[in-house]
């Protein structure tokens, strides 16, 4: 019998988290059970920092560390800090370890591995990593599926596209000039959709349907208006008044938004956003009331 080609064996490096937040929890608990070895949770020495790092350490059986008791034994180090404090931790742990050969990550959507900078001059090889997704406290978000856009150098973009794909998430390179345009389309398709949702509830409110009942009577239009999206696209999913062309009302909704102007200058941007990009009828009728 033929013998079959050995199955070329990849040796998962051992990787350290810097920062226990929404992110580093998640992606910790994934990559741990992902079958990667997590090294160390590094964090700040304030005790509720090194509370959370030794929490999150226990669960994935690393050492917690702080910023200047950190070993860096690992072959990939991982910022998950806010953004203004990548550069920051990363000069902190360059004198650590010698970095040569090491890669190093940061996951924040607007910046470039150029954060990184520091690391790099000392021997690593750098990249930017950034989940397309939403990590908030008290939600472990599955990473399956999920994109992520990498950037960087060759070396380190290699090892964190071989890590996503482990993590069964979908890599594809962004570059560095579209690193800003990319993570504004990210505000548009959480954050500000999440802003959007809150000003809902305070219209829910002028109807009377108040805290937790707007949000359990929003629901089922709001997923099927996702799945309309997922299924047949923006164009094909959008319905209403404007749509239909019907000035009476959205003169009523302006009117009844008088009392909510926060809530009328989103209506009115949006309203006229979808007059641009959508389908709708009376076009001319609907721009006149809505320049007021
Ligand atoms: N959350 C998301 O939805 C999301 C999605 C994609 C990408 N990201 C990116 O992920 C990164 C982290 O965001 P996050 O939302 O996870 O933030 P977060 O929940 O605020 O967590 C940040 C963590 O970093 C720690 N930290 C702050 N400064 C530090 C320093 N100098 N050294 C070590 N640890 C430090 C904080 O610890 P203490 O304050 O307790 O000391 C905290 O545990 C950002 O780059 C963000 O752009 C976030």
């Amino acid at each position: 019998m033929p013998e079959r080609p050995a199955a070329r064996r990849v040796v998962k490096p051992h990787i350290t988290i810097v920062g226990a937040g929404s992110l580093g929890t998640s992606l910790a608990l994934a990559l741990h059970t992902a079958g990667y070895a997590i090294d160390e949770i590094i964090s700040r020495a304030r005790p509720a920092s090194v509370r959370k790092a030794r929490r999150l350490a226990m669960e994935v059986g690393a050492s917690a560390a702080t910023v200047t008791r950190a070993r860096i034994r690992a072959g990939v180090v991982w910022f998950c800090v806010p953004d203004g404090a990548i550069a920051s931790a990363a000069a902190s742990l360059s004198g650590a370890n010698d970095w040569h050969g090491k890669v190093a990550l940061h996951a924040s959507g607007a910046l470039t591995s150029g954060e990184l900078a520091e690391l790099r001059s000392r021997g690593a090889s750098v990249s930017s990593v950034h989940p397309l997704m939403t990590f908030v406290p008290g939600s472990r978000p599955p990473l399956a599926g999920v994109p992520f856009a990498i950037e960087g150098d060759r070396k380190a973009a290699l090892a964190a596209r071989a890590i996503v794909l482990d993590l069964r998430g979908r890599p594809f390179p962004i570059g560095k000039r579209n690193k800003q345009a990319y993570h504004t389309w990210g505000m548009f398709v959480s954050p500000l959709l999440t802003a959007l949702l809150a000003a809902s509830e305070r219209v829910a409110a002028a109807a009377g349907v108040r805290g937790g009942a707007a949000k359990q009577r929003a629901l089922p239009i709001l997923r099927q208006t996702l799945t309309n999206y997922a299924a047949l696209g923006a164009a094909h999913s959008f319905s209403g008044p404007i749509a239909r062309g019907d000035v009476e009302t959205v003169k009523k909704h302006l009117s009844v938004l008088r009392a909510i102007p926060e809530a009328r200058n989103m209506y009115i941007a949006l309203a006229r956003t979808a007059l641009r990009d959508l389908p709708a009828k009376n076009r001319v009728g609907l721009e006149k009331i809505l320049k007021k």
